[in-house]
């Protein structure tokens, strides 16, 4: 493992304004996305559709690397440049998802675990050949009033995200350690903070238990929220507050990132938490965004899968990279919504 190599991979996709782009939703959410807009979620659609991101102008100050899925990563531009490629030669890393989606915990009703470490290794090698620089896992925690979520399933998703960190890190890919803390459910914001803090805690301990490196990983959290059929929503400044507080307390300075995941909040309310945490200060680490709705959703209703409509889907797509750009920086405001792209 060449710890250097990871630590500046690492930190070229947090670098100045630089967040994400998590385009890899699995074969049954890019359908689910698509029956939105009433589109046909064939092969050459779901091609179409991700050509259109990745080759919208302007957008290489804000994205410092993409998350593909297994099939984005096989296939090409138009023409016949691999995506890969085509995002590498724009100083925008390529990523892979490698995990193999949440399944039912046995004997943990209501509770989920990750799978995908069987042939991990071999499929990292084989996506590293294919130009992946950095991966991605997603453990998954439900709250709800049940006593859920248990100390066992945390435990169980924690190990499974350090048993894949470290697969990465000994083939020399970044590895993205994904714990969401479901933002569906009735709960409150102090539910959801401390059930995060539980679980960043136990994320952190399993890493170094498996040996991997901090300095060469990126965490994506989800943020500290009230769940959205809680009937006291949080302000934007306490959902800022809260999620620094929770993850200062329980995230090493030597994370190279935190890149945000949006988990069904607004395009809006995912900026404007955004840039409201890094007008808090200054933090231990970089603290940006890794959305795919909040960065999606008003591309995919203004596209509609109609070719005339592509080139204000890429106005709307580079306006939603360069807010979340801003709000990297602590420098949006909602005002800036309503100005053209
Ligand atoms: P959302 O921003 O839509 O939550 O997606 C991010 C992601 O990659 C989930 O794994």
């Amino acid at each position: 493992m060449n710890i250097d190599e990871l630590k500046s991979v690492a930190s070229a996709i947090v670098a100045g304004q630089k967040g994400i782009l998590a385009a890899d939703e699995s074969g049954p959410t890019i359908k689910k996305r698509f029956d939105v807009i009433k589109l046909e979620c064939s092969e050459e659609n779901r091609r179409r559709y991700r050509e259109i991101l990745f080759s919208t102008e302007g957008v290489e100050p804000y994205l410092g690397g993409v998350i593909l899925y297994d099939e984005t990563l096989r296939q090409s531009a138009t023409d016949g440049t691999p995506f890969a490629e085509l995002l590498a030669r724009r100083g925008i890393i390529p990523g892979i998802k490698v995990d193999s989606g949440a399944k039912p915990l046995a004997l943990h009703a209501g509770e989920k675990i990750t799978e995908g470490l069987d042939g991990l290794r071999e499929r990292l090698l084989e996506y590293q050949q294919l130009g992946a620089r950095f991966a991605k896992w997603r453990g998954v925690i439900e709250i709800s009033e049940q006593g859920i979520p248990t100390s066992s399933a945390i435990q169980a998703n924690a190990h499974a995200l350090a048993r894949y960190a470290a697969l990465c890190q000994e083939v020399g890919i970044v590895p993205i350690v994904e714990p969401e803390v479901l933002m569906d459910g009735s709960h409150d914001i102090a539910r959801c903070e401390a059930v995060t803090s539980k679980v960043l805690e136990i994320v952190f301990a399993e890493l170094d238990n498996q040996r991997v490196v901090f300095e060469g990983m990126l965490l994506k959290p989800n943020m500290v929220i009230a769940g959205m059929k809680c009937p006291q929503q949080a302000g934007v400044q306490q959902v800022a507050e809260a999620t620094m507080r929770c993850l200062t307390r329980y995230v090493p300075a030597t994370v190279p990132g935190i890149v945000f995941l949006s988990g069904g909040q607004s395009a809006q309310d995912a900026t404007a938490h955004l840039d409201a945490m890094n007008k808090l200060g200054a933090h231990p680490w970089p603290v940006s965004f890794s959305y795919g709705r909040a960065l999606q959703a008003p591309v995919l209703t203004t596209w509609k899968g109609q070719e005339q409509n592509v080139a204000e889907a890429q106005k709307i797509f580079f306006h939603r990279c360069r807010l979340n750009g801003l709000a990297h920086a602590g420098q949006y405001d909602s005002a800036m919504e309503n100005a053209s792209a």
